[in-house]
């Protein structure tokens, strides 16, 4: 997908690894500055890719917490949203796709 998105003239893309970001839970105190660097990041952005495994038949827990430190009201707000999912099984990630596209809704993304 950022192949795709850098081949193309005039687009630029980030790439984000969440498992490289100390973000806190909700209610935690934050243990550095990612999670506000995140959602500068994002509300900076034209358009967003969120991209997760399926796991155990839902999104990963990493890609929940990204979701969560995106605020409610989420910065996603108001931005095209394209999401991204891999599975092991048969259905591909389906279900962690519902789930991950209810949490984006439900944030006003
Ligand atoms: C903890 C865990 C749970 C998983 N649960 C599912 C699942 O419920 N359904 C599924 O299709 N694949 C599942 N997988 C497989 C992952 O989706 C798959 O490994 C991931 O898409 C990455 O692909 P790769 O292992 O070929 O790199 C799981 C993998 C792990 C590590």
């Amino acid at each position: 997908m950022a192949d795709e998105l850098k081949s193309r003239d005039g687009v630029s893309c980030q790439v984000v690894d969440p498992g490289q970001l100390r973000l806190p839970f909700p209610g935690q105190k934050a243990p550095g500055e990612d999670g506000e660097k995140l959602r500068m990041l994002v509300s900076e952005a034209t358009g967003v890719v969120l991209a997760t495994p399926e796991y155990h038949g839902s999104l990963s827990s990493v890609m929940k917490l990204v979701v969560e430190n995106l605020g409610f009201p989420s910065v996603l707000a108001g931005k095209p949203v394209a999401l991204l999912g891999v599975a092991a099984g048969q259905i591909g990630a389906i279900k962690s796709l519902e789930a991950l596209e209810a949490m984006v809704r439900e944030g006003g993304g």
